[in-house]
């Protein structure tokens, strides 16, 4: 072999080192530097492209944006709850997904939000990168892609992941620039963890589960006070739950049809409030076709988690979702995954089994789920598959 064989060798082998280098410091640092094309790591096989229309659609509506359900969140609070709930369970049955309107966190804390994610993603790559770690368990992780670590073909997404339960263990991680970015993230937090709390109370009414508010209990009823006691043990369980707070950055990507922002994936977790910016991105997948959700302004989208599927033995539905970039603009992104505490077993609740509706999944626990994100490719809807009991 010539001397000049082994030097191009390994010349391209530093190519190669530094591409992934590159490609390590996400895609914001990418479209920084003027990329004019997507590189390879990030094309998609062909019929995974987002504009391929699939042979079971029924029809080209791929661009097609779907208007959500809507649910009034201060209905809930009012005469009409019972048929706020109605519409409740029709969406998280038909749909997974709903908007939630007049949630009442002020529109100032979640503007703040929105504003102080834009400018953590705003800051020098190496302001960025003191939040990167390679432990998944980390409180406070910088990353790009889905699962950087897994994932064969790179999506254009850059992210920040904070775990929010219990917060003053998490404060100190937090990161302290932009120099409001603790107080931001924190009164957001706060706000959505009892807006959560409000909607499981809610979800729990619309399966059936909890008393109906203002029937007046018998005392001698002694079925009912334990039902009672059950459900606060539930509402309790949550109020010490799981709270993971994702920022997303999808910066404009020079070929858009050749990339997603997210691939298709469902939320581990039992709801995500979701909140997106004025710019399009998130599709749903909604009988058999992708269906974009338009932005309402100031509201959440919410969506049915796999515990929640679980949970509910198959009633409400964990569906396919992801995400598209575009060439103009930036979109920001920030989900907050709410769950049970990370040490609890999800399963079918049992007033929801019965012998013609017989249990259809088995006991889940968190630790599962990070046995299962190991060991294979978590773009797919594997996860909540693999809890399935086939009969
Ligand atoms: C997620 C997610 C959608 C979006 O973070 O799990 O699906 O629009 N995000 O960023
Ligand atoms: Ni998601």
């Amino acid at each position: 072999m010539s001397p000049g064989m082994v030097m191009s060798e390994e010349s391209r082998k530093d190519d190669f080192d530094s591409l992934e280098t590159q490609y390590k410091k996400g895609v914001k640092h990418l479209f920084d530097n003027g990329i004019e094309h997507v590189p390879r790591k990030y094309i998609l096989p062909a019929s995974e492209r987002p504009n391929v229309v699939h042979e079971k659609s029924t029809g080209d509506v791929d661009n097609a944006n779907l208007k959500l359900p809507i649910i009034d969140f201060a209905g809930l609070q009012g005469p009409n709850r019972s048929q706020v709930l109605n519409s409740l369970a029709s969406a998280c049955e038909n749909y997974g997904f709903f908007q939630l309107v007049n949630h009442g966190i002020p529109y100032e804390i979640i503007n703040n939000v929105v504003g102080v994610s834009k400018r953590f993603f705003e800051m020098p790559y190496s302001e960025r990168e003191k939040y990167m770690s390679a432990d998944i368990n980390s409180p406070v992780r910088y990353g790009t892609s889905y699962n950087q670590r897994t994932d064969g073909v790179f999506c254009w997404r850059d992210f920040l992941k904070l775990v929010c339960q219990p917060l003053p263990d998490v404060l100190p991680h937090c990161p302290s620039s932009p120099n409001d970015f603790r107080t931001l993230a924190v009164s957001y937090a706060k706000e959505v963890k009892f807006l959560f709390l409000m909607l499981v109370d809610a979800i729990l009414e619309s399966l059936g589960l909890m008393n109906k508010r203002n029937v007046t209990q018998k005392d001698d009823d002694k079925d009912e006070d334990e039902d009672k006691e059950k459900e606060e043990e539930i509402l309790k369980e949550f109020e010490d739950g799981s709270q993971l707070m994702i920022l997303n950055c999808y910066p404009p990507c020079p070929q858009p049809d050749l990339t997603l922002g997210m691939p298709p994936h469902s939320d581990y977790g039992f709801l995500t409030l979701l909140l997106q910016d004025e710019v399009k991105g998130l599709q749903i997948q909604h009988q058999e076709n992708w269906v974009t959700v338009e932005p309402i302004p100031g509201s959440f989208v919410v969506n049915v988690g796999d515990h929640l599927e679980i949970f509910s033995n198959g009633r409400y539905k964990s569906v396919l979702h992801r995400v598209l970039v575009n060439s103009m603009n930036y979109r920001i992104s920030v989900a907050s995954l709410h769950s049970l505490p990370f040490e609890s077993t999800v399963q079918p609740c049992p007033k929801l089994i019965s012998e013609t509706n017989p249990r259809r999944y088995m006991d889940t626990k968190f630790s599962s789920f990070l046995e299962f994100l190991k060991s294979r490719d978590s773009t797919k809807k594997n996860f909540l598959e693999s809890r399935k009991l086939t009969s």
